[in-house]
Order: structure tokens, then C-alpha cells, then sequence
């Protein structure tokens, strides 16, 4: 049985790291397993400019803790009026990696986002043109939907026709839950599709969402599905496949916005992410393609060089925290809380080089 797992330092392909006491707070679980994290624009405001970008991006540098190397690859949440320009020059200047499309009203903070694709096609044109990843936040918005279909509607009502307009376009479909997600990405022969997949998906079917009474820690968007998709999600995972990366959509909120009469969607799994990821490997026999989900497949789809130095984890049973306390009598609820994971990461101090 493997007893350590030494990894070329991994990368989280989407992270929401937030502002101020929750980005001191969230940051360093983060910066500890991760080399760089491509770092979700969804502010309140939202990051729309480059300049916003920049300073945002500033911000988490200061955020860091000292010594640490990490860096925050930057997004742009688009808007009905995103104009061409702002992104060429965010990506010319080195600000930008990829834009992020949220449908408006999918998701936390996504009341900016996009009300058709139509309406920005001049912005994925180029986008098309200068190579910058498109990230997609998949679910269809019309109330007529049921929740647990939105991804399977949003491929089939949009993302298709989006691929056929733009056949050069970079795209990534983004925290991907359903067997069919799985099944569109596999069917792609171009190698400009990829996905993320979050270490909850892999972990837990909806039966989670209501294990023993309601469960806001374990809500989340796109909403955890049933068994049949966590299968479908651990196959293309550990898999080998180029086209799936490890991206945590680690999501803190305060405690007492999930714990509440209308909780709101994100799980934090920033404290236990490479180890949740390691602990799914394992159970499927396949630790010997976790290197390349979580340390290679996504550089290679960004045309981002892959990180030196190496993350190592230990088969040693780990009581993940029940709360993170911060700021001002505030709390996080780590994904896995009180519960324990059989691998743990070895501090990164030897790892960091
Ligand atoms: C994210 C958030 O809280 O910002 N929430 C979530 O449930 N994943 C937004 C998102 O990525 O959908
Ligand atoms: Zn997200």
C-alpha cells in the first residue's frame, strides 16, 4: 500500500478566494497545497476590468502569508457590455488569464452575469482569436428547469450551439456534476473542451443534502446529483484524460449565511482539498494519475508552464476542524467538518522549493 504520495505542486483551476477577513482567512489553506489557483471574479462588485483585476490580484499578494509562493491567476466576470478591448488589453498586459460566463441568476453573485450568449459574441470572438480560456458556469437559468437538470439543459440549449459558433474557442466547462457533462466532454476530439471537477462531486451524491435533517454545509452550485453522476465524475477523474482538472470551487461563506432560513451556495473545502482529491484516487486504485489531474492537465490546457518544487501527502488519519473562526465572531465550516480523512498533507515547508 502506498504510505506517501509525493506530487509535483498542484494548481486549483477555479477558487473563489472573496476580500478582506475571508481572504486573509481562506488564502493560506489554499497557498500551502497550491502552486497558482485561477481565481473566480464573482465580487461583490465583480472584477469587470483589468484594472479591477490588477488590484484584486495586488490584494491577495498582500494577503499572503510571508514566504509563501503562490500565485492568483486573474478572470474577468463578463457582463452583457463587456467590451472586446478591456480583455484584449488584460491579457496583453499579463492580467488576465481567462474570463469567467455566468448566466445571470445561476449562481452566488452572478446577477451581472450574462442574459444570452448572443450578447457577447464579439468579446468570445476575440477571446476566440487571442487564445484566452473560456470558463462556464453550465447551468441553464430558466425557472422552468428543474435544479437537477440545469447542467444537462445548459449543454444542450447552449454550450453546443456556443462550440458550433465559435470552433476555435477554448472552453472549460467549470465544477462539472452530471454523467452528462462527462459524456460531452469525453465525445470532443478537438482538445480546446476541458472541465474542472470539485473534490465534493467526487465525494458526495445529494443524499448528503439530507442526511438526518437539512445539511447547508453540503449545499452547493451546481447542487450535488445522484450516485449514477459521482460514478460517471470519478471515471473521467481518475481516468488519465487530459480533458479533467482538479478545480476545488472552494466557496467560503460565513457560517451564519449557510445556517440560515435561505442558506446560500458554496462549500470550503480549501482546508482538506489535495487531501479529499487523494482520499478519491485511493478508494478507485488509481493514485498514480492524481499527479497528472491535479499537477499537469490543466497547465497543459492553459499553456501554463508546470509548477517545480513538490506537495507530499502521508496515509495518516486527519480530524478535519469543525469551524474556522475569523474576523469578527465569524466562522467557516470547512467541507468535512468533524468528520476524519485518511490522508494528510505533510507541512510544505521541505516542499516549497
Ligand atoms: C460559488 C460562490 O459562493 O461564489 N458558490 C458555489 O456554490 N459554487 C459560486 C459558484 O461557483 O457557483
Ligand atoms: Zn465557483
Amino acid at each position: 500500500m502506498t504510505e506517501h504520495l509525493t506530487l509535483r505542486r498542484p494548481d486549483d483551476f477555479h477558487l473563489h478566494l472573496r476580500d478582506g477577513d475571508l481572504l486573509r482567512t481562506a488564502l493560506p489553506f489554499t497557498a500551502r497545497q497550491f502552486a497558482r489557483a485561477v481565481v473566480m471574479p464573482n465580487l461583490k462588485p465583480p472584477v469587470t476590468t483589468w484594472r479591477d483585476a490588477a488590484a484584486y490580484r495586488e490584494r491577495i499578494r498582500v494577503a499572503l502569508p510571508a514566504g509563501v509562493p503562490f500565485e492568483p491567476l486573474m478572470t474577468c466576470y463578463l457582463c452583457d457590455t463587456s467590451e472586446p478591448d478591456e480583455l484584449r488589453e488584460g491579457h496583453a498586459r499579463g492580467v488576465f488569464t481567462a474570463a469567467k460566463l455566468y448566466p445571470a441568476g445561476a449562481t452566488t453573485h452572478s446577477e451581472y452575469g450574462v442574459t444570452s450568449t448572443a450578447k457577447i459574441a464579439r468579446v468570445l470572438e476575440a477571446m476566440q482569436e487571442i487564445g484566452m480560456p473560456l470558463l462556464i458556469h453550465g447551468e441553464a437559468t430558466d425557472p422552468e428547469v428543474d435544479v437537477f437538470d440545469r447542467e444537462a439543459v445548459f449543454i444542450e440549449r447552449t454550450l453546443q450551439p456556443l462550440l458550433s459558433s465559435f470552433p476555435a474557442l477554448k472552453v472549460v466547462l467549470e465544477h462539472i456534476t452530471t454523467e452528462h457533462a462527462v459524456a460531452f466532454i469525453d465525445n470532443d476530439t478537438s482538445g480546446r473542451l476541458a472541465a474542472t471537477i470539485t473534490p465534493q462531486h467526487l465525494l458526495l451524491n445529494r443524499n448528503a443534502m439530507f442526511a438526518g435533517g437539512l445539511r447547508p454545509h453540503h449545499y452547493c452550485l451546481p447542487v450535488l446529483k445522484r450516485e449514477r453522476h459521482r460514478l460517471a465524475l470519478r471515471r473521467a477523474a481518475i481516468s488519465g484524460s487530459r480533458s479533467y482538472f482538479l478545480g476545488t470551487d472552494s466557496a467560503p461563506h460565513a457560517a451564519t449565511f449557510k445556517e440560515s432560513a435561505c442558506g446560500c451556495a458554496g462549500i470550503f473545502s480549501a482546508p482538506v482539498a489535495l487531501e479529499a482529491y487523494a482520499t478519491v484516487f485511493d478508494e478507485e486504485g488509481a493514485l498514480a494519475h492524481l499527479e497528472a489531474f491535479a499537477s499537469e492537465n490543466g497547465s497543459g490546457f492553459y499553456g501554463l508552464p508546470l509548477n517545480s518544487g513538490t506537495v507530499t501527502l502521508t496515509r495518516a488519519t486527519q480530524q478535519v476542524a469543525p469551524r474556522i473562526d475569523y474576523g469578527n465572531d465569524e466562522s467557516l465550516v470547512p467541507f468535512m467538518a468533524s468528520m476524519t480523512l485518511p490522508w494528510q498533507m505533510v507541512t510544505p515547508a521541505s516542499s516549497t522549493a
